[in-house]
């Protein structure tokens, strides 16, 4: 599918009567008339469809050039929307929906027949969140159905935090983007199965596991976050994701950084360093980029994606980035650099 030209509707996340809006409104239209939009939600920009019709769905794994087998997220604006896509909603679920929705969770449940069959690459259940972008609840709400959406990049590259990001990926694949600036917690949102026995963590993001267990006690990680030998239960946690053009290495001595910078260039290769803003000022690389401050992990979270697009545009060839401490949202930070880095520290 191409489009002529990809539609791209401004709208403000602060307009207080964002439901009336004409390019929501438009938007939404395209949505029920089985299109497939990009919309920013509190976490990075989603790629959206009509969860419950087929043909707009493969219109999403074409656009991405995702793999059939990873299941989407469908998002919804109303709890109500829940009875329609999932058999049973469990205490534990009940509880972590009272907690953090809307907001940056997927809960993953046992679902109904309702859901397009690609939506959940055959599995029998399906990831739900509500998101908290007044941007994303309208359009959901306006387009009148639950919205299927992966993160709106190619698939591959880091997921996108502006409309800008999602036109460099998917100009003319889409019919349209709503623009709604940058988005707020820049890495995805955490997934957990509450369709198993015991709950469990698949992909760390915007909430955090300790914030989970404060409202449902101790809950299981999949092996697979630790141990890169298992196989992971989610689908998607086993591709190579988030990864700019050149080679990424995390770097846990932050102090080597510069000696491998200096082997790097005496080689030839335009050399990258990703950092923070305390230590930009440390670095003589072809291209140095402060992703937000080391004493506050959600800004580099914020600016992760963003960062690692800037050593695309600046063809770095290799690029070392200085570690994190995996707390808080430093765990998902960590995972998606190691993903990034395709495991190499
Ligand atoms: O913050 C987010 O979650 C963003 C915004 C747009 O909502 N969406 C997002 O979607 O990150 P995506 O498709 O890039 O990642 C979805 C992840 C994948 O790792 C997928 O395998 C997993 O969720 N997933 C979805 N449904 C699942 C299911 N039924 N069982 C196991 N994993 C599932
Ligand atoms: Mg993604």
């Amino acid at each position: 599918m191409s489009y002529k030209q990809t539609k791209r509707w401004i709208v403000d996340k602060e307009d207080q009567l964002l439901h009336k809006s004409s390019e929501i409104k438009e938007a939404a239209l395209w949505i029920k008339k089985g299109e497939v939009i990009a919309f920013p939600t509190e976490t990075v920009y989603g790629l959206g469809a009509n969860a419950l019709d087929e043909k707009a769905i493969q219109k999403i794994f074409q656009a991405k050039g995702r793999p059939s087998d990873n299941p989407l997220i469908v998002h919804i604006a109303k709890e109500e929307q829940l009875k329609d896509l999932v058999t049973d909603v469990p205490l534990v679920a009940k509880k972590l929906i009272n907690a953090f929705w809307p907001g940056p969770l997927t809960i993953i449940l046992k679902r109904t027949n309702s859901i397009a069959e690609s939506v959940t690459a055959g599995l029998d259940t399906v990831g739900i969140r509500m998101p908290s972008h007044s941007i994303a609840l309208s359009l959901i709400e306006a387009a009148g159905v639950p919205i299927a959406a992966p993160s709106a990049n190619q698939s591959g590259k880091p997921s996108p935090t502006t409309a800008n990001h999602v036109i460099h990926d998917l100009d003319g694949k889409i019919a349209g983007v709503v623009d709604g600036g940058v988005t707020g917690v820049g890495v995805e949102s955490t997934v957990v199965d509450c369709s198993v026995d015991r709950v469990m963590l698949y992909r760390p993001g915007g909430v955090t596991k300790e914030e989970i267990e404060d409202v449902i006690g101790a809950i299981e990680v999949d092996p697979s976050l630790h141990a890169e030998t298992e196989a992971p239960r989610s689908p998607g946690m086993k591709y190579t994701h988030y990864a700019p053009t050149g080679q990424l290495y995390i770097v846990s001595d932050c102090r080597k950084i510069k000696d491998y910078v200096q082997e790097a260039r005496i080689k030839g290769h335009r050399v990258g360093v990703l950092t923070t803003e305390e230590r930009v000022a440390e670095y003589d690389a072809d291209i140095v980029v402060a992703c937000g401050k080391r004493d506050d992990l959600s800004t580099v979270a914020q600016k992760l994606y963003d960062s690692l697009r800037a050593f695309d545009g600046q063809k770095a060839e290799i690029i070392y980035t200085e570690a994190f401490p995996k707390e808080g949202i430093g765990i998902a930070v960590m995972n998606r650099l190691e993903k990034a880095a395709d495991g190499v520290i």
